[in-house]
């Protein structure tokens, strides 16, 4: 595919699915750059690394110089006390756009979460238009995230893209993956069509598979040149059955349970 991504910017590129877009967007840029406050290695020419934390936005601010793009996947990707989520997530998202801002990158993508609507039953089906109803403190991050974006977009005219990341595995294995499922395949689609949709100025799309069970519009994503194309039904028959609870009406199952959040509180 060449090169044609130009200077691409990772950001918790040391993490999960930061790791599995290191790989995919291979031979797709002219560089990359890995942005952790974990220590990482090149790993070929076009690479490099750049250990920093995000609270710091003059740090931020360098790395972000000569890209084209940036992929900030980079945050507190879980429940967690809210001081630690507004720092990993609220504070290095507004650093990233901030960033962004001052060297004029291209494209900025948000990693959003599917925890931001968790608070949905299941039997309905979620469009990104839909109010938030976060299913804990991490999906209330999610919204300020999201805000921010839409923020940046609006008063300053950047280019942003929201996705809304399902259950990232390589293979489903709960009942909740059944719906919510992303597999590192239409993870790349994902990434990739959000990167080189022409003309956005700001959207929120779910990325999540083409599963029977989604609970999620991906309407919006096919808008942006992308259509998941594996489907967590295929693995059904392997996972055991949940147990009867009142969380499994709702998108966020487990999640959304009070104890959750408690323990972090
Ligand atoms: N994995 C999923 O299924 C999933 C689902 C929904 C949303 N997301 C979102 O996608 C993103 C990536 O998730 P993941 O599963 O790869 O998480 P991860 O924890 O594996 O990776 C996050 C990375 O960010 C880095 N990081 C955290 N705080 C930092 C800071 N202050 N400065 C610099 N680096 C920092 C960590 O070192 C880590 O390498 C997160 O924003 C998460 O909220 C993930």
């Amino acid at each position: 595919m060449g090169t044609g991504l130009g200077t691409v910017v990772v950001t918790g590129a040391a993490g999960r699915v930061g790791s599995a877009v290191r790989v995919g967007l291979r031979g797709e840029v002219e560089r990359l750059v890995l942005v952790d406050r974990v220590g990482l290695v090149a790993q070929s020419s076009a690479e490099e690394v750049r250990q920093l934390d995000l609270r710091d936005v003059e740090a931020v601010t360098a790395a972000l110089e000569d890209a084209d793009a940036v992929v900030h996947l980079g945050g507190v990707p879980d429940e967690a006390p809210l001081p630690d989520l507004l720092d990993g997530n609220v504070r290095g998202t507004h650093n990233v756009l901030e960033g962004a801002r001052r060297q004029g990158v291209g494209r900025v993508l948000l990693a959003s979460s599917n925890r931001l609507t968790g608070f949905y039953p299941v039997s309905e089906t979620v469009t990104a238009e839909l109010p938030p109803r976060p299913d804990g403190l991490y999906g209330v991050s999610k919204v300020a995230v999201e805000a921010l974006g839409r923020l940046y977009a609006d008063k300053f005219g950047l280019s942003v893209v929201c996705l809304r990341i399902g259950s990232f595995e390589d293979a489903p294995s709960e009942r909740r993956h059944l719906a919510t499922w992303l597999s590192p395949r239409d993870c790349l689609g994902f990434v990739r069509a959000a990167l080189t949709a022409p003309g956005v100025r700001f959207t929120t799309v779910y990325a999540v598979s083409a599963n029977t069970r989604r609970f999620w519009d991906i309407e919006a994503g096919s808008a942006l040149g992308y259509t998941p194309v594996d489907d967590a039904e295929a693995f059904a028959s392997s996972i055991p059955p949940d147990g009867d609870s009142a969380e499994c009406d709702l998108q966020g199952g487990a999640y959304a349970s009070a104890e959750y959040t408690l323990r972090h509180v």
